[in-house]
């Protein structure tokens, strides 16, 4: 069976593969996507290492010079997407938008690096992107951190991968729809609209577009123009797993100014993320950051958090707080709690399972002592799958596939869960 599903997998993937980056889905997702590329390039890697390395080396390509990596690089016209190059106004030589997406690149090449079979490779390979890597991370704390607090705001839901998510409800209120011309959506008829962010969601996420754009994506003033600013804690999770896994690529390569960085980047984060841990509820929760309050919303987000090198006893009572969660969700883990009145099991990060969600929680839980819950996520990933085929997401109650089909990531997620036997061993 297993040999059957990474066949499958690997088929998709090769399917996806445009020769030096890969589209996450023919039709709803064109373009090279930040996060998805890095974690594609963990599926890649188990039959091609050179192609792996090359998805994250044409990611970095496209680096700003301030040391951003853009969450969407535009290599070619497509008149299938919106919003495109033209609406972002990036003015890059090749067109990308103007915000960022979950740093997962330090994570994912460390990981490449450690099972490599081709060394020479991968410590060529590893050793250009440790810089850059690097100053992606000096970014965010630089330009998303300004008050230096040791924890990171997103700007723009988008940037957080979870578009739509329940935790962003309120504090979208806040951001206005005026001037924002009509505008004709191409992801809803790519998927079904009733799978997808709605339309005023949209219009906020122009009005955002609009906003950065007229400040020319000027990095020193994005932050604090913005009226969606969210400590989202899956995102610093990322970050802080990052930076502590950058810190021991460093180290095997022998660069200590960046081990001892990321070291410290890690250390304080951690720290930081205490203020955001809801002992009821067992897990962390966003913090808006322009109302200067904790969001009262039972997300994923702060259950992804455990991706980090969280203490022991958080990623012990994340483990009890999915556990509650399988006795409303047949399917783990979903995006949302679905006790929740708000909770909605088809529409994009409203409820729906991700594998690739699945797949840094498990990761991150056994890290922490809990193989026993992080089988049990591996196992309705894999049943999920065996169900409903390699779809973008899935209904936590019925395991139905939503939005696009042939899905990248998810396939890359599969044969990493079925062939990375050694993936918590960093
Ligand atoms: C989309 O277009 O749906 C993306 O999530 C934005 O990155």
């Amino acid at each position: 069976m297993s040999e059957t599903l990474i066949g499958q997998a690997a088929e998709i993937l090769r399917k996806n593969d445009l020769g030096d980056y890969t589209v996450p889905t023919h039709g709803l997702y064109p373009f090279q996507w930040n996060w998805d590329s890095c974690l594609t390039a963990l599926g890649q890697a188990h039959f091609d290492e050179a192609r792996a390395w090359t998805e994250i080396e044409t990611l970095f390509a496209h680096q700003w010079e301030d040391g951003m990596v853009p969450h969407i690089v535009f290599h070619k016209e497509d008149e299938g997407y919106f919003p495109g190059p033209d609406v972002w106004g990036t003015g890059r030589p090749v067109p990308t938008t103007g915000i960022t997406q979950p740093p997962v690149a330090g994570f994912a090449v460390l990981r490449l690096f450690q099972r490599a079979k081709d060394r020479e490779l991968a410590e060529r390979k590893a050793r250009a992107l440790l810089p850059k890597i690097n100053a992606w991370h000096e970014w965010f704390y630089r330009c998303r951190d300004p008050q230096d607090t040791g924890l990171v705001a997103v700007i723009h839901p988008w940037e957080t991968g979870r578009d739509n998510s329940i935790d962003w409800d309120e504090a979208f209120e806040r951001v206005p729809t005026d001037g924002v011309p009509p505008f004709t959506r191409r992801d809803t008829q790519h998927a079904n609209p009733d799978h997808r962010p709605t339309q005023a969601q949209y219009e906020r996420y122009i009005w955002l577009v609009q906003k950065f754009r007229s400040l020319e994506w000027d990095n020193t003033k994005l932050h604090n123009a913005s009226p969606f600013r969210i400590v989202d804690p899956g995102f610093n999770g990322i970050l802080q797993r990052s930076c502590n896994d950058l810190a021991i690529l460093a180290e095997s390569l022998g660069d200590a100014a960046i081990a001892a960085a990321s070291k410290k980047r890690t250390a304080r984060g951690i720290a930081a993320m205490e203020a955001l841990w809801d002992a009821r509820l067992g897990q962390y929760k966003c913090y808006d950051r322009v109302a200067d309050t904790l969001i009262d919303s039972p997300s994923v987000a702060g259950i992804l958090a455990s991706i980090a090198p969280i203490p022991i006893e958080r990623k012990a009572a994340i483990a009890k707080r999915i556990e509650t969660l399988t006795e409303s969700a047949p399917y783990l883990v979903p995006s949302h709690d679905p006790t929740d009145p708000r909770f909605d099991g088809l529409r994009y990060w409203r409820g729906p399972v991700w594998l690739i969600v699945n797949y840094m929680i498990s990761d991150g839980l056994r890290l922490g002592g809990q193989p026993h819950i992080a089988d049990r996520i591996d196992q309705s990933s894999l049943e999920l799958i065996e169900k409903s085929g390699f779809a973008e997401y899935y209904d936590p109650a019925t395991a139905e596939p939503c939005g696009g089909t042939t899905f990248t990531w998810t396939a890359a997620m599969v044969i990493e869960i079925l062939a990375g036997s050694d993936r918590a061993a960093a």
